[in-house]
């Protein structure tokens, strides 16, 4: 697979409008969307550095997998996201290598790129995205 470089580092956070903060005005990275993705049971916030985004996440409900998340973990690094340049392809080759993933298939996740998330169990420790823009 051709990884075209770091997309977003996704950070799970208790309140975005609390927390955003930070992020908008004291390091002042550019807003680009506010979003709701429904499949993930979360709502988005993310900020372009030019080189790279911050997604910040905070659940919708307490069955979200962010609110999973925060309850065993805390606020912090949610997951890591690496472009790719063709996800089907990526997903194939994963397979092939018995890496775990946490669903068969990709699904459309923030700004409507094609995703997968790979489980942390193959990584490492870390949740990996893949999206294809
Ligand atoms: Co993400």
């Amino acid at each position: 697979m051709k990884i075209l470089g770091i997309e977003h580092i996704g950070i799970a956070v208790d309140d975005i409008k609390n927390d955003s903060k930070f992020w908008k005005d004291i390091i002042k990275i550019n807003h680009l969307s506010t979003e709701d993705i429904k499949s993930q049971g979360a709502k988005t916030d993310i900020y372009d550095t030019g080189k790279g985004k911050v997604e910040l996440l905070q659940a919708y409900g307490s069955n979200s997998p962010i609110s999973k998340f925060l309850r065993n973990r805390g606020p912090g690094v949610h997951h890591i996201c690496f472009e790719v340049e063709n996800i089907k392809d990526a997903i194939k080759e994963l397979k092939k290598n018995k890496v775990k993933l946490v669903s068969e298939e990709a699904s459309i996740g923030a700004e409507g790129y094609k995703i997968i998330f790979i489980h942390p169990q193959s990584t490492g420790g870390v949740l990996v995205e893949l999206a294809e823009k």
